[in-house]
């Protein structure tokens, strides 16, 4: 089930319409992420003084993993719901927000497909940025 949904807001993103989920990925990242991670993702949004922990900057995360973007870890780690990043995590939990603004108008199946692309459509952005 989790899988199918991936897929179909993976192929609804991926192929459809890309220039627009890349957009939107870029403006989502604007809004939700770049007040702690920085508008140039270096890990220096005026919101980053205020953590406990460090705010990684996130160009650099295919650097260290061998050149290739954990595509899954960066959706697993902006979605949140999984557990990733444990107890005493920082990052909102972005997948359950994103749910939450949808499910008066879209339902509650619909709200999680929305939410699934909102979090793809940032991890693609993420991917593009990728030094
Ligand atoms: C309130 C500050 C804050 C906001 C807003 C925020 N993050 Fe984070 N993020 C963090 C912190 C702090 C960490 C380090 C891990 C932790 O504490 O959870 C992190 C970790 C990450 C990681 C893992 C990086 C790595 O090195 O593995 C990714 C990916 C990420 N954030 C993406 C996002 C995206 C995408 C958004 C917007 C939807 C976002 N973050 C919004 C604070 C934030």
């Amino acid at each position: 089930m989790k899988s199918t949904i991936i897929s179909i807001a993976a192929a609804v993103f991926a192929f459809a319409v890309p220039a627009a989920a890349q957009d939107a990925g870029e403006g989502e990242y604007l809004s939700a992420c770049a007040s702690c991670h920085g508008v140039s993702a270096m890990g220096d949004g005026p919101m980053a003084e205020f953590m406990s922990v460090k705010t990684p900057g996130l160009t650099g995360l295919s650097a260290a993993n061998d050149g290739d973007f954990p595509m899954l870890d960066v959706i697993h780690m902006i979605d949140g719901r999984s557990g990733i990043g444990g107890h005493g995590r920082e990052m909102p939990i972005w997948g359950a927000r994103f749910k939450a603004d949808n499910i008066e108008y879209a339902g509650v199946y619909g709200a999680e497909v929305i939410a699934r692309g909102r979090v793809l459509a940032l991890a693609e952005y993420i991917e593009s940025i990728q030094k």
